[in-house]
């Protein structure tokens, strides 16, 4: 579903970034990962449920990676803000263990979720953590071992819609990328 603009709840949303500016930014995170896990076996470690449009595009991009995928749910918003609380909705089901793991995101804003699974996902002992964000809140960023490896696209202190990422649950399946106006 394509729109220039969206309402919702009393917000204005305008279109950011296309459906082929969106590719274009993904293509690229999956050539840099493709080339730095060329012998690995990556275990690919998608952030339900925002990630899941991210994840399905930068898999099927990346070039000649064996890799398995698993998830994972964890949820700390509530509307546009954080509740600095991050639970376990779906925990992991795969052994991380001796694994190079890639957390995949769709947005890294203060860092909370990233810095948590992080120290989650070494305590189990893998080998590796990165991550890979479609997007990326440096100027808000709190934690600094949050700051993703792979970034599709930096943006500064703006609330996002669209392409995986909600607005109190709906909007994720809109196939561009929305920025609130104030
Ligand atoms: P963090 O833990 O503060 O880094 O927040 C990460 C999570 O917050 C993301 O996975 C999103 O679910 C949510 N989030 C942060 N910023 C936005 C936004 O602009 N739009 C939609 N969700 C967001």
């Amino acid at each position: 579903m394509i729109m220039r603009s969206i309402d919702e709840q009393g917000y204005h949303f305008e279109e950011w970034l296309t459906p082929a500016q969106i590719a274009k930014d993904v293509q690229q995170v999956a050539e840099q990962i493709s080339a730095d896990y060329k012998n690995k076996e990556p275990l690919f470690v998608v952030v339900l449920n925002g990630a899941f449009v991210f994840a399905s595009d930068l898999l099927r991009a990346l070039k000649d990676i064996r890799c398995e995928v698993t998830f994972i749910r964890v949820s700390s918003y509530f509307g546009m803000s954080t509740t600095g609380q991050l639970q376990f909705i779906v925990p992991l089901q795969q052994v991380v263990e001796n694994r190079d793991v890639i957390i995949v995101e769709d947005i890294v804003d203060t860092g909370l979720t990233i810095h948590q699974l992080k120290a989650h996902l070494r305590g189990l002992g893998a080998s590796s953590v990165k991550v890979a964000s479609m997007l990326f809140k440096p100027n808000k960023l709190e934690y600094e071992d949050a700051r993703p490896d792979y970034v599709g696209r930096e943006i500064s202190d703006e609330f996002v819609i669209g392409y995986g990422l909600d607005f109190d649950g709906f909007l994720r399946n809109l196939g561009s990328i929305y920025k609130v106006q104030e």
